[in-house]
């Protein structure tokens, strides 16, 4: 998002008026409890689920930083990420809400493009209209009025959920929006209307159907699905991928169940339009639905912006079995808790509701089985259980699932769950789970040990714990260079020390170049500026451009305890020594590895030269740096 994201298109000064007049504490306020706490303020991350605050808001450095997920950055980045919008709307709504003026500052195509996207929400907007206006006036829509009122829809959901009419004919829309000033080509790229096969004329794309208008978080109809009132096929035929359409990030029904959902902190996603409109009709106000596809990774991200529960409500049929499944992992990897209601089978949310009322389907959320008991309950329900070898084979199945769990507890008192199910001996099944776990867990470590070990790293670093004798050279040196870096970002005498001392784009971790980097620069910017109206910090962020290195960058430049060591001079210095050391002590490894593949090829020469080198750096560390006892 970031890289399409800080483009500049408003003015410099725009964006410094808009920084000076926000406090990102207030704007923070408005969707997070925040409390006091020292310099800086806490509360529960918006944006993954936890019972402890680690979510840090700094209002001297106008940052915020979540110790617990990593996510963070400026005003600009929190308004992006928890609206989900780009760079320039996030500048638009924070400019509206601190009365700047915004002064575009834009190129020609830029703008072009723009206006073209403009239009087309004008013309799906217009669209949306026309076909309402033929439901609810055209005496053809009567079909559509019966049908509608048959499946049960009330006036007051026909008209929340926008539902339209769209004539059964080949130019009806087509003549409609024209005559609205809507160009062919314009039509055609909004997925209304298709050029015929011999090129000549147009036709319109929905006929005789009636209309669901999808849109995107803030209601802005970008699409939608229409569908017969008999028995043909297709039963829907949605919107064609369009500029302001993408159906793999979009979620129907998003808009108008976004309140209920973040208010609960709960979601329901079922698979169809008509399941989440009758849910919302029944006072169940936090369905939103998939549309049939597949549940995709920005879905789920979508959704659990604003849910820290996700419940799944698919078909009991293969299909949606294998669907469910497939979702709850993508939603469980974006970190939502995952839970799944067991819908009777030849039943949706839809029929539960009409036939069986409002209770029913509370019920049927209410016992919704968690990811795990999920697996083990399609396990058991495709076995035999009267038949030994299926039993075997059913408790291999559920071992390979329980292996996955994390916590021994956890696993333990599923493996007697499954050994009662299956009735299999507890013994056995706990030794095959715990056999396949091992493997399991060292894949894992493997896969996630980076991320996990810098998150890891980070918090160490920020709670200034002096357990560092303990940790290995890599993460002394690691925590080393980030309490170095914002040192230098605080104080320009130890950032000129740091760059005379070492060379900053030989620090270890790319994130730290990238940090080194942009207060290097911002401090030659400031020097030509002086007293811009924003904090230090934010002339920093604004020179990062990789969206993780800003991330990364907040939580160094915000520290969990805003109190620095007294002296900072001597606490840099403390680092320079500790990276300085490393860097030495890497190059003798090197050195030493040489001369051991050197030794019996005999070159003389070369060897000669490597350990004088050697010499050298290992006096330099004894004299240099040996005796030094740092805090660090
Ligand atoms: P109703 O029959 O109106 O109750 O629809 P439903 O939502 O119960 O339909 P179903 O369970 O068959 O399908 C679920 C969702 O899949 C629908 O809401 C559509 O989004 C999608 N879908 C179903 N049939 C089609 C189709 O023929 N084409 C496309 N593109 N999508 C479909
Ligand atoms: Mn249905």
């Amino acid at each position: 998002m970031r890289g399409e994201g800080r483009t500049r298109a408003y003015s410099e000064e725009a964006l410094s008026e808009i920084r000076a007049r926000t406090d990102i504490v207030e704007v923070v306020s408005g969707y997070v409890q925040l409390k006091q706490s020292g310099n800086t303020y806490k509360g529960l991350c918006p944006f993954h689920t936890e019972k402890t605050p680690s979510f840090t808001v700094s209002r001297e450095k106008q940052l915020f930083y979540c110790f617990g997920c990593g996510a963070g950055g400026d005003v600009f980045s929190f308004v992006m990420k928890i609206e989900n919008m780009g760079f320039r709307d996030a500048a638009r709504m924070l400019a509206e809400r601190a009365g700047v003026a915004l002064v575009e500052d834009e190129s020609p195509q830029a703008k072009a493009v723009r206006e073209k996207r403009r239009r087309l929400y004008d013309c799906m907007e217009t669209a949306c209209r026309y076909y309402q206006s033929v439901f609810a006036n055209s005496k053809e829509a009567q079909r559509a009025r019966s049908y509608v009122k048959q499946r049960g829809l009330s006036e007051d959901t026909v008209k929340r959920f926008r539902l339209g009419y769209a004539p059964n004919a080949w130019d009806s829309t087509l003549l409609a929006l024209q005559s609205k000033g809507f160009s062919h080509e314009e039509l055609v790229s909004a997925g209304l209307i298709i050029s015929s096969k011999s090129g000549k004329g147009y036709y319109d794309r929905f006929r005789g159907r009636v209309m669901f208008p999808i849109t995107d978080v803030s209601g802005k109809v970008i699409g939608f699905g229409g569908r017969v009132l008999d028995g043909s096929e297709p039963k829907y035929l949605n919107s064609p991928e369009t500029q302001l359409f993408l159906k793999g990030r979009t979620v129907y029904g998003l808009a108008v169940a976004k309140d209920s959902i973040r208010r609960k902190s709960k979601a329901v996603i079922v698979e169809g339009y008509t399941d989440a409109i009758m849910c919302h009709q029944f006072g169940f106000t936090n369905v939103v639905a998939t549309l049939g596809t597949a549940l995709t990774k920005e879905q789920a991200e979508t959704v659990s912006r604003y849910a820290s529960e996700v419940i799944i409500a698919y078909d009991a049929d293969s299909a949606g079995e294998a669907a469910t499944l497939r979702g709850m992992d993508i939603l469980q990897q974006v970190g939502a808790s995952v839970k799944v209601a067991v819908l009777p089978v030849g039943e949706d949310p839809d029929s539960i509701l009409r036939k069986h009322g409002r209770e029913a389907w509370a019920k049927v959320l209410e016992d919704a089985k968690p990811l795990i008991d999920y697996k083990l309950y399609l396990i058991v329900s495709r076995t035999d259980i009267f038949k030994l070898d299926e039993r075997v084979r059913a408790a291999k199945e559920a071992a390979r699932v329980l292996a996955g769990v994390e916590s021994d507890i956890e696993r333990m008192e599923y493996a007697e769950k499954a050994a009662r199910m299956l009735n299999v001996s507890y013994d056995a099944m706990l030794g095959d789970i715990n056999r396949l776990a091992k493997r399991s867990t060292s894949r894992r470590a493997r896969s996630q040990g980076r991320e996990a070990q810098d998150r890891f790293e980070v918090r160490r670093y920020t709670s200034f714990k002096d357990d560092i004798a303990k940790s290995n050279e890599v993460s002394r040196v690691l925590k080393a260079e980030r309490l170095l870096l914002r040192l230098m970002a605080e104080n320009k005498r130890v950032f000129e020390m740091a760059r005379e001392k070492l060379n900053l784009d030989e620090l270890s971790d790319e994130r730290h170049i990238a940090l080194a980097r942009a207060i290097q620069a911002s401090q030659d910017v400031h020097n030509e500026s002086a007293g811009s109206g924003s904090s230090a910090s934010e002339r920093i962020m604004e020179l990062i451009d990789d969206r993780e290195a800003l991330e990364y960058a907040a939580g160094i430049l915000i520290g969990e305890e805003q109190k620095l060591p007294d002296d900072l001079t001597k606490a840099a210095d403390d680092c320079i020594k500790v990276i300085l050391k490393y860097k030495l002590a890497v190059r003798i490894r090197q050195i030493e590895k040489e001369l051991a593949s050197l030794s019996d090829t005999g070159e003389m020469q070369k060897s000669r030269e490597l350990l004088q080198e050697l010499g050298y750096l290992k006096k330099r560390i004894s004299e240099e740096l040996e005796p030094f006892r740092g805090t660090i």
